[in-house]
Order: structure tokens, then C-alpha cells, then sequence
């Protein structure tokens, strides 16, 4: 049923799957803006605390993630209305497909990273198994990686919403009314 403020019949996406949407957008902000202030830090006891916390935050945005995956393999979701180019389609679905994974990959790196140095890793307090064993290269040569896909991610997110924001301000479409936070 097309909504009322979606001019060209954009209906919101059903309220499960846009909750878990805008709970990792949200969880995605905290972990940049808690590794860029303890990476800034440096070693500190209040750098330590923040990497807890980026820690516990990306072990539960791995579970929001995982949620909406099976959301999305369990539902069907309307699809987007008719008259976008093919290109469009085939870039948001590329973009979108790029994002799950690395909002996998990303929290099981930082993980196993830190496993692999040694550290026992929390989730809000809750020492989690070891997934690898001590390799304290290991473990720098997976930061590596996992600072430069964060790099990667971001460029994903900005094109992310670059299309959504084109989608709203120029076609003035009513397609971001399919994941209206309310
Ligand atoms: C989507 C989720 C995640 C994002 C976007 C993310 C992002 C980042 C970023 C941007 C940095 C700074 C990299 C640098 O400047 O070199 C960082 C560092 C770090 N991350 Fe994550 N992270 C995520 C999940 C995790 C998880 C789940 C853990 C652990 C369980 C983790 C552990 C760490 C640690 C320990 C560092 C510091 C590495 C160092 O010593 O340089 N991260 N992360």
C-alpha cells in the first residue's frame, strides 16, 4: 500500500528491518568517533577504557548485522519502484551487498586481532573465547587490514547516502521514505 508521503509510492520498509537499519548506523558513528579519540590518545587508561567500549559496541553491531541478514533472507521486501536506471539499481545493490560484508568482516577482524595480541576481549565485561591463538604479527598485520577497511567502509557509507540524499533532494522521489526512522 503506497504511503501518503511518498509521493511517487515508496512504502516504508516493514518497522523490524528499518530499526535494525538506522541501530547499526547509529553503532557504526560510535565506533569511528571511539577509535579516532583513542587512537588520538594514545596509551592512556581512559584510551583503554574507550577500546573496551569500541570493542563491546563492534561485537554488538556484529549481532545487529547478523540479525538484519537473516531478517532479510527470511522476508521478502518490496522492491524499489519502477523508473530507476538499471546502472542505479545494480550500484545501491553492489553498495549494499559491499556494506554487510564488511560490517561482518570488520567486528570478526578487530576480534581476531585482538585475540591474536593477546588481549582477552569483553563484550560489556563478558570475556569472549579466544578465536585465535597468540601471534603477536598476526594479530598487527590484521589491525593492518582492519584500518584500512575502515577506510574502505566509510567511502561505502558516503556513497551510500550520497544516493539516498541524491534520491531525496534532486529526484525528489520519496524513495528515503522507505527507511523513515518512525
Ligand atoms: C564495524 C565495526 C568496526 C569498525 C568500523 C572499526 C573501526 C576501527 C577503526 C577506524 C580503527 C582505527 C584504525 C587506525 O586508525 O589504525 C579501529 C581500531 C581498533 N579496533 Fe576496530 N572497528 C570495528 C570493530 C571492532 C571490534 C569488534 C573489535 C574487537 C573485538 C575492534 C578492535 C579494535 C582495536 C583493538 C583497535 C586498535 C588497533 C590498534 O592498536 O591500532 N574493532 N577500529
Amino acid at each position: 500500500m503506497p504511503d501518503a508521503s511518498a509521493p511517487n509510492g515508496a512504502a516504508p520498509l516493514p518497522l523490524a528491518l528499518r530499526r535494525l537499519h538506522w541501530a547499526s548506523a547509529a553503532l557504526l558513528v560510535a565506533m569511528f568517533a571511539l577509535a579516532w579519540t583513542f587512537e588520538a590518545l594514545g596509551p592512556s587508561d581512559l584510551g583503554a577504557a574507550l577500546v573496551d567500549w569500541h570493542r563491546s559496541f563492534g561485537l554488538l553491531l556484529l549481532a545487529v548485522v547478523i540479525a538484519r541478514l537473516v531478517w532479510r533472507l527470511t522476508h521478502k521486501v518490496e522492491p524499489i519502484p519502477p523508473g530507476i536506471p538499471a546502472w542505479e539499481r545494480w550500484l545501491a545493490a553492489a553498495v549494499q551487498g559491499a556494506l554487510y560484508l564488511l560490517l561482518v568482516a570488520m567486528p570478526l577482524l578487530g576480534w581476531a586481532a585482538s585475540a591474536a595480541t593477546g588481549d582477552v576481549v569483553r563484550a560489556f565485561g563478558l570475556p569472549l573465547p579466544e578465536i585465535l591463538p597468540m601471534d603477536e604479527d598476526l594479530g598487527d598485520r590484521l589491525f593492518q587490514i582492519h584500518g584500512t577497511l575502515a577506510w574502505v567502509l566509510l567511502a561505502l557509507v558516503a556513497l551510500h547516502v550520497a544516493g539516498a540524499v541524491r534520491h531525496h533532494f534532486v529526484h525528489r522521489d520519496g524513495l528515503l521514505a522507505r527507511m523513515r526512522i518512525g
